[in-house]
């Protein structure tokens, strides 16, 4: 069609651009015109502090000077190669990412985001094993490409059903709303991982390739794994020659205080899925780690995959200018320290407050606040999945955030604090005022004693 050119003022985003997950004619978004540390500005200049990273990649904050500065260098050097040449950057991407990866992960396949990292490493577990199916958790988002969108477990999935063929549904461990009647979260491991055993059992233990799971479940409730749990999949895993894939697309680099989640509990995966936070998404990059055995599989035998843009060296100077800076700026250490001393005291103080705080939970920079009508109920703010009328609390309460310079995570009855690892103890306290500002439009709908 024939486009006439509007003032640039008056274009507007909606005009050409089509979003994603949204009704086109029903979104406003806003402009953002610049960005820096942890706040970003919109087109008339009013400032928010970012607790939600955008979606939760920006790890190191916004327009890290070391990382403009290496994408600069790059694209004045070399912008593009295809994946078939040899590259500089690209191996010493993979050098640091294969050094701060656990265990025997020693190799990667990059891709541009999450979705395609799944996805591969799916096809790896499949190829590897020469099975077919894949365990994968309700409450989990893996991506929205074919394979990825199959394996999550929540609504975004509905609409692309049926999928592909071969995915078995499992619950994970989630103490707060056990599907197992579990009364604390030793019992709550024990069962999930029985829970897991039978499955197998009924499945046939020879025709399943992977158990897939987020290490630490993210938009879907910030579930961090009890004690037991991720090694009792190893354990399961090594026990019937299955694939572990850990997806940490949004709980590596950083988000959980480490390099990757599992670190936390000492186990490793066959294969790791990385994104986001390797790079603060400056530049698309994902990929997988991967272990030695696996990696073996495809020595003598092609890898039936590939991308134009696998390890593109733009986003490959990214992540090793930010590989340097977690480094060098003690970026794990922080983040660490910031969820034990700043942000864990500082939401557990907004339970004491608020009523509607039902359960804080979370470590690292990946927190969250499960919101709900009744504490002895647990019945949730709004209803799981809702939308319009029945969402309007968490409405009420996103727009409580920003007019107060905010810009806040939401998902169901639930805010998550997962600003970039680098914000201060001071920026966590300003927008933790925020937040309790907020909570009083919440603790309206309390209905409980
Ligand atoms: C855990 C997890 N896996 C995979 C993805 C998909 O990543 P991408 O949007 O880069 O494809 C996401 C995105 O939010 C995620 O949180």
């Amino acid at each position: 069609m024939t486009i006439t050119a509007p003032e640039p003022a008056r274009v507007r985003t909606v005009d050409h651009v089509f979003h994603s997950w949204s009704a086109q004619a029903r979104i406003d978004p806003l402009p953002i015109a610049r960005a820096e540390g942890s706040y970003f500005w919109d087109d008339q200049g009013r400032r928010y502090l970012d607790f939600s990273s955008q979606l939760v990649n920006v790890n190191i904050g916004y327009q890290h000077p070391r990382l403009v500065a290496a994408i600069a260098e790059q694209a004045a050097r070399l912008c593009t190669v295809a994946p078939g040449f040899a590259n500089d950057t690209r191996s010493e991407a993979a050098r640091l990412i294969a050094e701060v990866a656990p265990g025997d992960l020693d190799k990667v396949f990059f891709t541009n985001g999450g979705a395609e990292a799944n996805e591969n490493a799916l096809r790896m577990a499949r190829v590897h094993t020469g099975r077919h199916k894949v365990l994968a958790a309700y409450r989990s988002y893996h991506g929205a490409t074919a394979g990825a969108i199959a394996v999550t477990g929540e609504p975004r999935r509905w609409a692309s059903e049926p999928g592909v063929s071969g995915v078995v549904r499992y619950w994970g461990p989630y103490a707060y709303r056990s599907a197992f009647h579990a009364a604390d979260e030793q019992e709550e491991s024990a069962r999930a991982l029985q829970h897991l055993r039978d499955l197998l059992a009924v499945e046939g233990p020879h025709t399943v390739a992977a158990i897939l799971l987020e290490t630490v479940v993210g938009t879907n409730g910030v579930l961090v794994p009890p004690p037991g749990y991720l090694a009792g999949v190893r354990a399961l895993c090594d026990e019937f020659g299955i694939v572990m894939i850990a997806d940490e697309v949004m709980s590596g680099f950083g988000r959980c205080g480490e390099w990757f989640a599992v670190d936390h509990w000492d186990v490793v995966p066959d294969l790791i899925t990385f994104a986001k936070g390797v790079n603060s998404g400056y530049v698309p990059l994902g990929g997988v780690v991967i272990s030695t055995a696996i990696a073996a599989t495809f020595d003598e035998r092609p890898y039936p995959g590939g991308l134009t843009y696998s390890g593109h060296p733009l986003a490959c100077a990214s992540a090793v200018a930010s590989i340097g800076v977690f480094r060098e700026e003690g970026i794990l250490e922080h983040a660490r320290a910031l969820g034990r001393d700043v942000i864990g005291p500082e939401l557990r103080a907004l339970a004491q407050r608020h009523p509607s705080v039902g359960e804080v939970r979370g470590l690292g920079v990946m927190w969250a606040l499960e919101l709900v009508r009744d504490r002895d109920t647990r019945e949730p703010l709004v209803p799981f999945n809702a939308t319009g009328a029945a969402a309007a609390p968490m409405a009420e309460f996103a727009a409580a955030c920003k007019a107060g310079g905010l810009w806040p995570f939401t998902h169901f009855n639930r805010t998550h604090v997962v600003p970039p690892c680098t914000t201060t103890p001071e920026e966590i306290r300003e927008g933790v005022a925020v937040l309790d500002a907020a909570l009083d439009t919440v603790d309206r709908y309390y209905t409980g004693k």
